[in-house]
């Protein structure tokens, strides 16, 4: 069930009998030279509703726009603040919970999104346990849709090293899947591989400024060799994720303990 497409009795009926939503959140930001500058928030939107279907889950607007001003040398990045996407994620969540809705769970395409996610549901917590009249708790649980163990290994069986961390092959598998038209060919040779201690430094794409970047990164890859993804890895990493999603959403529902 997606709340684009639902009327608010509809919405009105799904809160008598579930308190929970998806939140798919990806990113608008250059995916290297064959990679779609909307690849994180379709990623994320396709699984989410993948998830959703399995469940019979509520799936909300997807915040296409997040923190990538790293990217911002390449033409049609569209970068938030930080901060930004922290307040825009509590607006969202406030909205709907002043309506009945407890349950978030949160389906990431976005390594920059991390951070401001997990501020935001701190102010939220905050807000709770700093007022002086009783408030409803609500949940959080926040997932990245290559962080599942099943898609994870997977990405690692196909790619290696070649995974990388931007515009990487299995992202991209998920747009040439769905977008096959929109797509370019891809022959690009791979880029260097990197190394354990910049991938560390730099998870969540904890990256210096636009310019070192690009000067860094002179095609917007980011260790990945985009062209080992195919359309069928794609397809593969989809139901993967969305079934494994789906496994921790009802979890999550359930109030088992994760973070
Ligand atoms: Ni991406």
């Amino acid at each position: 069930m997606i709340l684009h497409h639902s009327t608010w009795p509809a919405v009105e009926a799904y809160l008598r009998k579930s308190s929970g939503i998806i939140v798919p959140m990806g990113s608008t930001e250059q995916h290297g030279p064959t990679g779609l500058i909307g690849t994180d928030s379709i990623t994320a939107q396709t699984v989410a509703w993948a998830i959703g279907t399995h469940c019979g889950a509520l799936v909300g607007p997807t915040l296409s726009l997040g923190p990538a001003q790293f990217n911002l040398g390449f033409p049609g990045t569209v970068s938030l603040r930080p901060s930004t996407l922290t307040r825009v994620i509590v607006d969202y969540v406030l909205s709907l919970a002043s309506q009945g809705f407890r349950h978030f769970y949160f389906l990431n395409g976005h390594g920059g999104n991390l951070a401001p996610a997990q501020c935001a549901f701190q102010e939220i917590h905050a807000e709770r346990s700093l007022a002086s009249h009783a408030r409803a708790a609500v949940h959080f649980r926040l997932r990245s849709w290559w962080d599942y163990p099943e898609a994870h290994a997977l990405r690692q069986q196909l790619y290696g090293l070649g995974e990388g961390m931007h515009a990487t092959p299995s992202e991209l598998a998920i747009t040439r899947a769905l977008l096959p038209d929109a797509c370019p060919p891809d022959e690009l040779p791979p880029p260097p591989v990197l190394e354990p201690d910049f991938m560390k430094r730099h998870g969540g794409d904890n990256h210096d400024d636009a310019q070192a970047h690009r000067s860094r990164f002179p095609d917007g890859r980011v260790g990945s060799h985009s062209g080992l993804g195919l359309a069928e890895h794609g397809t593969q990493l989809v139901a993967l994720a969305a079934q494994a999603g789906a496994r921790d959403y009802a979890a999550f529902l359930a109030g088992e303990e994760g973070a």
